[in-house]
């Protein structure tokens, strides 16, 4: 069944970051799990199809990579233990993942990206209300536990999403009980069934996610907020507009809860999409978050703030490095994590220029995030381009349909080596060559953004980044080379001269 969401009515700028979500199919999990997440592959593809035709392809700015000056941008990619590096000195485990279901294509390829790229497993589908209480009062965890157990088996950690969300519920919901029944027995006995289910050491959940409107206004006030959304429970099911839920004693319910029975290291977030900026959205969901503590008690240093991040790489489909960085040390001001959690970037064609300017927005989205001190999650949607939720055409994720690396993938590798080596943050590259030049040996730049140049001194051999490899002919050292020492199997690094040390065949 297509079910129509509620028609967005947000500013140009909150359409533009999202502008394909419009439609799920809403499924039975047991039943047709598989060919349901395909079906609403297809209509996302066919809304994209339906929503770019006739649209003119932006001409992209031209923009200063890491991976134009020294880092890789072909070859193997291993970051399992730049990870490692990048959690020592951020002082707390940096959490960087991706989605996973175990009806998922290609299964080998998973076993090998989740050892050595990603390190952090979200369920796409598998965690969510319809999966885990298909029918009322009886608890399944059997996807959701299959994906904790395949992180558990490559040494990932795991994240909850979600406990509440007014799409992808089971058939009984929302049925026609009381506002009583609602708050005090059905919400609270789910969120403890799969709180409790999933153990203590899921790092964070998605305790209520989407609650927010996208008509909303600066000065409105939480309830005003979660009004404007107009669903679930806050309107009937019907779309009569006659309110189920009057207050947001649904939300301060599920979180009590939540706080009730998870690990005493679980952060607890609110999730959102076109948030992250200084825009009403976004003061929306921390009107939200600051009316959770009030009324809860739970403290800000357990409750965390999920930023969906679905972007597209054109201008006004992403927030700025500053914008974020601003949000996210208002948050830290409070005491309250800030976490990407569902980062995905469509681009308008699969070519060069946009695949370099989507490079550039993932990398200013990861800095935010590693440069910031309360953001230590940073979940991409969906690995690869053939499995992704926006559709194949919209090449959203970071590797392509045949599971190869793409730009943004080894951008995001050399921004984490550029955090784990100590050097200064990276102007703003999305921004665009004229405000924002990458220099080799760390980053200069002529825009806002605060960064200085930094310098690293390396010889061939040593003092590059590890955990990667240079292609074919790549440079592998050599004074002030930055980037690996190391070489693509069936090659060897050779010194030429002083200044440069390839990759030649073995
Ligand atoms: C999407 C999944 O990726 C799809 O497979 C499914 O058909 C629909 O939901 N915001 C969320 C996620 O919080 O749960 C959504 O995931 C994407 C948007």
């Amino acid at each position: 069944m297509i079910v129509p969401m509620a028609p967005k009515v947000g500013p140009a700028t909150e359409r533009e970051l999202r502008p394909h979500y419009g439609y799920f199919f809403i499924c039975s999990f047991h039943s047709i799990l598989r060919a349901c997440a395909a079906m609403s592959s297809l209509v996302a593809s066919f809304i994209a199809i339906a929503i770019f035709a006739g649209r003119v392809a932006n001409a992209q700015p031209a923009v200063s990579l890491l991976i134009d000056n020294g880092y890789p941008s072909s070859g193997t990619l291993n970051i399992a233990s730049v990870l490692t590096q990048v959690s020592a000195k951020k002082g707390q485990t940096f959490h960087f993942g991706s989605t996973y279901d175990t009806y998922d294509a290609d299964q080998s390829w998973f076993d090998s990206i989740f050892q050595t790229f990603f390190k952090h497993v979200v369920s796409e589908n598998g965690c969510k209300w319809d999966a885990t209480e298909p029918t009322q009062g009886t608890s399944d965890l059997t996807e959701c536990l299959a994906t904790q157990s395949f992180a558990t088996t490559y040494g990932n950690s795991f994240r909850g999403h979600n406990t509440f969300w007014h799409s992808q519920t089971p058939s009984w919901l929302p049925g026609s009980f009381s506002a009583s029944t609602l708050v005090n027995t059905i919400i609270p006995q789910h969120v403890q069934a799969e709180i409790q289910g999933m153990g203590s050491s899921v790092t964070s959940w998605d305790v209520v996610n989407e609650v927010v409107g996208d008509g909303v206004s600066n000065g409105m006030t939480a309830l005003q907020c979660v009004q404007n959304k107009g669903d679930w429970p806050t309107v009937t099911s019907d779309g009569s507009g006659t309110p189920l839920v009057t207050d947001l004693s649904f939300i301060y319910q599920a979180f009590k809860t939540a706080y009730t029975y998870a690990g005493a290291n679980t952060r607890l977030a609110i999730n959102d999409y076109n948030t992250g900026g200084q825009d009403a959205k976004t003061a929306c969901v921390i009107a939200v978050l600051e009316s959770i503590q009030a009324n809860t008690s739970i403290p800000y240093d357990r409750l965390a703030i999920g930023f969906q991040s679905h972007l597209t790489a054109s201008t006004g489909g992403f927030y700025t490095k500053s914008a974020l960085a601003s949000t996210f040390s208002t948050l830290a001001a409070l005491g309250v994590n800030a976490m990407i959690t569902e980062m995905d970037i469509e681009v308008n064609t699969d070519n060069t220029a946009n695949l370099r300017y989507q490079a550039a927005i993932w990398g200013d989205y990861l800095d935010a995030c590693l440069y910031a001190s309360n953001c230590n999650e940073f979940i991409n949607w969906d690995p690869r381009d053939d499995l992704s939720w926006r559709g194949t055409s919209a090449a959203a994720t970071l590797f392509d349909s045949n599971g190869n690396p793409k730009p943004a993938a080894y951008e995001v590798a050399a921004r984490l080596q550029n955090y784990a080596a100590g050097n200064a943050e990276p102007c703003a590259t999305s921004s665009g060559t004229s405000v924002c030049t990458i220099t080799g040996t760390g980053s200069t730049t002529t825009g806002s953004s605060s960064s200085t140049s930094s310098t690293k001194s390396s010889s061939s051999g040593s003092g590059g980044p590890t955990g990667c490899a240079s292609a074919e002919w790549g440079q592998c050292g050599g004074m002030g080379w930055t980037g690996c020492t190391s070489c693509a199997s069936g090659t060897t690094c050779q010194e030429q001269n002083a200044y440069y040390s390839q990759c030649l065949p073995s």
